[in-house]
């Protein structure tokens, strides 16, 4: 298993970001216990605000886990959860959405030391999915979480997310496959005729197209990263059209939580339950693709070097952009300056003109 430093990606272990951290649904079974970036997390959604938030998991006083725990009366008598508050389990503190200590049971509540708080995360729901700002230096969020307009019409039918768990994979083999333009073939059965990628910032786009043998149909798709951890994907094959939605995030250094899901547009202005069955079908065709990479990532040794050829993608442009995310926000801009631009493979066409304007969701002008 390689880490951060193997790939000599940059000072901080784990990138800076948006990253999934659950499927919203989850959180409607009440509090949970996550674990991500090397740290444990307590999980839950606010009764007041009907919020996620997401705090530390140990509670200052003893240590004590604040969402880990289904035997506690804290939890038998309803009191968790009181507002946007969290109880720990063990004495029964409590903890508002900014991680500090609001009511001691039997305290006064001046007499709360100052000490008594954790660290409270920016979370935020968009698409049927929690979502947290990880910065290691602790600063505000420089884009927003990415929202498809889609999501809104009822002609669209949304994901179910599959939850593909933990790999011991580095993000960077994952992100790898951005540049990638030789393995669509050999991998996937769908030589792409065309490709290029365009890197603008904290956005990184790939346009890919060719005929589908597994789709028996020609497949053209316009796939963005939004920041290190967001995947969106615009699919078109024959008739249908499909947004494809990949998360990574980190678990540990080297261990990578992969979740997936397909928003597939339906024939009908407002899908019917037939509409819905299809989506579904179409969904697990999409994640059977996509499994085709997780095998060759899970059984794979790390490729710290590429030993690139001279037809393939810009492997080396895709791992500089990668790279500003692991280094301060101040540093951000020189692997920007050094990534930046439009690259295209050797021995493939360049995308059609309505591919290269087509922009709206990566929210960046094409160069
Ligand atoms: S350990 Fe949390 S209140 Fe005592
Ligand atoms: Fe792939």
């Amino acid at each position: 298993m390689a880490k951060t430093e193997d790939y000599g990606l940059g000072e901080h272990t784990f990138p800076r970001g948006w990253f999934m951290v659950a499927e919203a649904c989850e959180l409607d079974e009440g509090p949970k216990a996550v674990r991500f970036f090397g740290n444990d997390f307590a999980l839950y959604r606010g009764k007041e605000s009907g919020q996620p938030i997401l705090l530390d998991a140990y509670c200052p006083h003893m240590g004590t886990h604040l969402t880990a725990n289904e035997s506690s009366y804290v939890i038998k008598n309803g009191i968790h959860i009181e507002g946007d508050s969290i109880r720990c389990p063990y004495h029964a503190w409590r903890f508002g959405p900014d991680g500090k200590c609001n009511d001691i049971p039997g305290l006064d509540c001046k007499a709360i030391p100052q000490a008594a708080q954790i660290r409270a995360w920016t979370a935020k729901e968009s698409m049927g999915c929690i979502f947290v700002w990880h910065d290691p230096e602790g600063g505000e969020p420089d884009y927003d979480v990415p929202f498809l307009d889609e999501w809104d019409d009822p002609q669209w039918v949304h994901w179910k997310i599959d939850h593909l768990g933990s790999i011991e994979t580095h993000p960077q083999e994952v992100l790898d496959n951005m540049a990638d333009a030789r393995h669509l073939g050999p991998t996937h059965g769908a030589p792409c005729q065309f490709f290029n990628n365009t890197i603008k910032d904290h956005v990184l786009i790939q346009r890919q197209g060719g005929y589908s043998e597994e789709f028996v149909a020609h497949l053209s798709t316009y796939t963005w990263y939004t920041g290190p951890g967001i995947l969106l994907s615009k699919q078109s094959f024959g008739e249908q059209s499909a947004y494809e939605i990949i998360t990574n995030t980190p678990v540990d250094d080297g261990v990578t939580q992969v979740w997936h899901g397909v928003l597939a547009r339906s024939p009908n202005k407002i899908a019917t339950e037939e509409d819905v069955a299809n989506a579904r079908i179409q969904q697990a065709g999409a994640l059977h693709a996509f499994a085709q990479d997780f095998d060759v990532w899970c059984n794979k040794r790390p490729a710290i070097q590429i030993l690139a050829a001279p037809h393939e993608g810009a492997f080396a442009k895709s791992r500089t952009w990668y790279k500003q995310f692991y280094n301060p926000r101040a540093k951000a801009h020189e692997f920007q300056k050094l990534a930046n631009g439009q690259y295209s493979a050797r021995g493939l066409d360049q995308p059609p003109d309505d591919m290269i304007s087509w922009n709206k969701h990566a929210a960046i002008a094409a160069e």
